[in-house]
């Protein structure tokens, strides 16, 4: 028997790194994938086999004892035997579509599909046990991240997510409302890998010097975004010019907010280089995610896709994204 759960990779529309600090940010799924394949074996170990490598351990090891990629996995398998007693080994696999380390937030879904492929080998967990396993494991590799891309990779469409007291929550409004943005959402990858954690603690470390400009940029934040709670966003912020179809205002947010993210210093000349060489036919351009490297997404109407190859530099990838709706997909198979 088999159980495979696949989960999308994501973007972040608006405020990455704010989010963090308890602000809303504005995620998308899209149409990359992460598929993770689980299976009981008589091995008396955990294996788990990915493009970054293979691991096998014996069954009593704990997700500390492994390499940092592969610990939400051994963690995830460590949970699972522990609440059923008569497993003797476990092979997990992993195919993703998602590039890794561009802020496309490939380790999110791995932890979303992998909880809901491990724990499938015995029941279908509910989202919010998907969820809470998720979190549990991206832990192990990146404690102070907000959570945010997992809700998406789990919830699919687009998604506004904040801190809410002591919880996280997303606003299903935002995907009960239904949002379609009708440009294409180019995504550059900049080729060069960064590292989460290292500018979630540089933007920390800014925010430590400049608690009043920092607190200034998280109300801007969530003044480009408006308010999901009241059914859509209030008059003027992103969600209503998704709702109302207005790309050219979404477009300038996005331009808005990429301002934001350079005064917190997560840009770099690669980046705005690749920004600017999308200025004459883009409507709004930023990075998506951490930055530091990774990628940006640019809004860019149809009768300009064209034009993307020829502007960009040469060593650079793109790709045009769709909203996935999907979030977690799992199934058995005998
Ligand atoms: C990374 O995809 C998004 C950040 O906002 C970190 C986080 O939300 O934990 C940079």
């Amino acid at each position: 028997m088999k159980s495979i759960a696949s989960a999308p990779a994501k973007i972040i529309l608006f405020g990455e790194h704010f989010v963090v600090h308890g602000t809303m940010a504005l995620l998308a799924a899209i149409d990359k994938r992460v598929t993770v394949t689980s299976t009981f074996t008589e091995n008396k170990t955990i294996k788990v086999n990915s493009e970054l490598g293979t691991i096998e351990v014996p069954i009593s090891s704990s997700h500390e004892e492994v390499e940092s990629e592969f610990r939400p996995f051994v963690y995830l398998a460590n949970k699972m035997i522990a609440s059923n007693q008569n497993v003797n080994g476990l092979e997990i696999t992993i195919n993703s579509d998602i590039p890794v380390g561009v802020g496309l937030g490939s380790s999110s879904a791995c932890c979303v599909a992998a909880a809901s492929s491990i724990f499938g080998l015995f029941k279908e967990l509910s989202d919010s046990e998907i969820l809470k396993m998720s979190i549990e494991a991206e832990k192990t590799i990146f404690p102070d991240l907000s959570g945010a891309d997992l809700y998406v990779c789990a919830a699919g469409g687009i998604i506004g997510c904040e801190e809410d007291g002591d919880s996280f929550v997303y606003h299903s409004s935002t995907t009960s409302v239904s949002y379609e943005i009708s440009a294409n959402l180019v995504i550059v990858n900049s080729m060069i890998q960064h590292s989460t954690k290292r500018s979630v603690e540089k933007v920390r470390r800014f925010k430590e010097n400049n608690e009043k400009r920092f607190s200034e940029l998280c109300d801007l934040v969530t003044k480009l975004i408006g308010d999901p709670k009241d059914g859509g966003g209030g008059p003027g912020g992103a969600l209503d010019n998704m709702k109302n179809n207005d790309i050219a205002a979404l477009g300038l947010k996005m331009t808005e907010n990429q301002k934001y993210l350079e005064e917190i210093q997560v840009s770099n000349d690669t980046l705005r280089d690749m920004i600017s060489s999308l200025k004459e036919i883009s409507l709004g351009t930023k990075i998506t995610g951490a930055g530091d490297g990774g990628c940006i997404i640019a809004l860019v109407e149809d009768k300009n896709l064209d034009k993307v190859p020829a502007l960009l530099p040469k060593d650079k990838e793109y790709f045009s994204a769709k909203i996935d709706t999907r979030g977690v997909v799992w199934k058995i198979e005998k």
